[in-house]
């Protein structure tokens, strides 16, 4: 059975180690799950008053995680948190009250830190973000990724093979979870 995950990379940077996660990650995927970028830059700051007329780049951000099966954050800690810009794209898809997007959805989290921690206090917020939205989390295996470049090389491809087989491990784990949950809870 196949698959749409859309996934989050957390930054804005042109230069971002977790974008580089993430082109390894889906390198490493199972070949029935289908990845598709559910973008975050162009979002303004979230506010309630728009909840009567979301604008399009709103709009967009919720029919694209409506047409996934499963999300897959991927994700930097800045300052012990998620980014504010990725907390910004969660509240967008959290609303407008009643219309939230993670409702029941199958999700993972996994990100990459130039500290030893690896993302994991960033991570750990994020997972009660999502636990709030009501998604259906991964909780094992956890992955928290100590970036170093000589490691990950620009185009996702990893130097050194035990990194590749964690995530390829995390990556079937996922796929699993996705079928797991999707059995009990099918997608309508
Ligand atoms: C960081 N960084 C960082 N690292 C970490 O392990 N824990 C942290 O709390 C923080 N805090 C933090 C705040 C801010 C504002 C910045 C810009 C950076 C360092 C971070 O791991 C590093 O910049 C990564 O390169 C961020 O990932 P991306 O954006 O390259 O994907």
């Amino acid at each position: 059975m196949s698959y749409k995950v859309g996934y989050f990379v957390g930054s804005l940077s042109s230069t971002s180690i977790n974008r580089v996660l993430s082109k390894a990650l889906i390198s490493l995927a199972p070949d029935d799950l289908e990845f598709t970028e559910i973008p975050i830059g162009d979002l303004p700051l979230y506010s309630p008053d728009y909840d009567s007329d979301y604008p399009e780049v709103a709009r967009k951000l919720k029919d694209t995680i409506a047409g996934s099966d499963a999300v897959l954050f991927v994700t930097p800690e800045y300052n012990r948190a998620i980014p504010g810009a990725l907390k910004n794209a969660i509240d967008w898809a959290s609303r407008p009250w009643g219309e939230n997007s993670f409702d029941h959805m199958p999700t993972a989290v996994i990100g990459a830190s130039i500290g030893v921690i690896g993302t994991a206090v960033a991570q750990q917020n994020l997972r009660s973000v999502m636990a709030f939205c009501n998604a259906r989390q991964m909780t094992a295996p956890e992955a928290y990724i100590h970036f170093s470049p000589e490691v990950f090389r620009e185009d996702g491809t990893i130097t050194k093979p035990d990194t590749e087989e964690f995530l390829r491990t995390f990556m079937k784990e996922f796929h699993e979870h996705v079928q797991r949950v999707l059995t009990v809870l099918p997608r309508s």
